[in-house]
């Protein structure tokens, strides 16, 4: 038997995952004792059971080691396997050091993971200068990828959609998305010059005129780029655009400003925020035999 064990705040993709894949869901406790430690119980038995802790992983150092705990005990538990569900997999853009002495985290994050769990599915990973996820977890992954149901929303939802990535590691998005959708796409050049601090340079967009633009990207975090991005756009006299990403980490303050810059800001519900408008619990758990 197949049971999904939800970490605090994944409940619902939990409980779609089991009634999808005709598994369970099991339940965990968790709290903090008064020293600030984690305490974890999963209250189900898990003999024999293939065990998916479900835990997506924006903000993922108070998640991090309740979600090892959970591991730990479905294993002292008797569980046949222990995988990761992570729709959202944290810390994979620090993947070089860039400063001698800097952590390549996307490196040490795997290498805990793989130490811990069986196999990991999450959605489009941020993966730069990686090829894939292999080259850095030790154990099998699998990766199931949102643009066809971008695509799909954009289809729906936007009658002239002209789609644009704003800097060039979006291109893989804004490419299927465009194509899925039928439009026409541009990709911007971005240079980072700090965390919040963002330069963008937008190419000739003469044959986007009289459409919407359709600003697409995997994660916003800061929101500079998309900010960014809707303001150098409205300043060649476009409308205020559609911001749509695969995950809506939303830093302190980005969702105010960039919903201030846009016409609409929509992400998938790989984190659980008010942005969310496509689902895409159906979409891992099609992913899930794969794995
Ligand atoms: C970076 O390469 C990513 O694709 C996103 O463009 C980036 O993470 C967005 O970050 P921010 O919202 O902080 O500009």
């Amino acid at each position: 038997m197949t049971i999904f064990i939800a970490l605090p705040g994944n409940e619902a993709l939990a409980r779609s995952l089991a009634e999808f894949t005709g598994g369970r869901a099991g339940r965990l406790a968790t709290r903090r004792f008064p020293d600030g430690e984690s305490y974890v119980r999963i209250l189900d038995p898990l003999d024999g059971e293939d065990v998916h802790l479900v835990c997506t992983l924006a903000d993922p150092d108070a998640k991090v080691l309740p979600l090892l705990l959970a591991a730990g005990a479905a294993r002292d538990g008797g569980a046949r396997s222990v995988r990761l569900i992570a729709p959202y997999l944290a810390y994979m853009r620090q993947d070089w050091a860039f400063a001698p002495g800097e952590a390549v985290s996307a490196r040490h994050f795997a290498a805990l993971l793989s130490g811990v769990f069986d196999a990991i599915l999450t959605l489009d990973p941020h993966l730069h200068r990686l090829q894939s996820l292999g080259e850095i977890f030790g154990i099998r992954t699998q990766v199931a990828h949102a643009a066809p149901l971008l695509a799909q929303w954009v289809a729906d939802q936007v009658a002239e959609p002209f789609i644009i990535g704003p800097d060039t590691e979006s291109r893989q998005w804004a490419q299927q998305v465009a194509e899925g959708a039928h439009a026409p796409y541009a990709v911007l050049q971005k240079v980072r010059h700090g965390d919040r601090n963002v330069e963008l340079q937008l190419p000739d967009l003469s044959g986007a005129k009289g459409r919407l633009p359709v600003l697409i990207d995997d994660i916003i975090s800061s929101g500079a780029t998309m900010v960014q991005a809707a303001e150098k756009l409205q300043a060649l006299g476009f409308p205020p655009p559609v911001c749509l990403a695969v995950h809506g980490v939303f830093a302190a303050g980005a969702f105010e400003r960039l919903k201030g810059a846009s016409q609409t800001v929509v992400t998938t519900d790989s984190i659980p925020h008010p942005s969310n408008g496509i689902s895409i619990a159906h979409l891992l758990a099609a992913e899930l035999k794969h794995l």
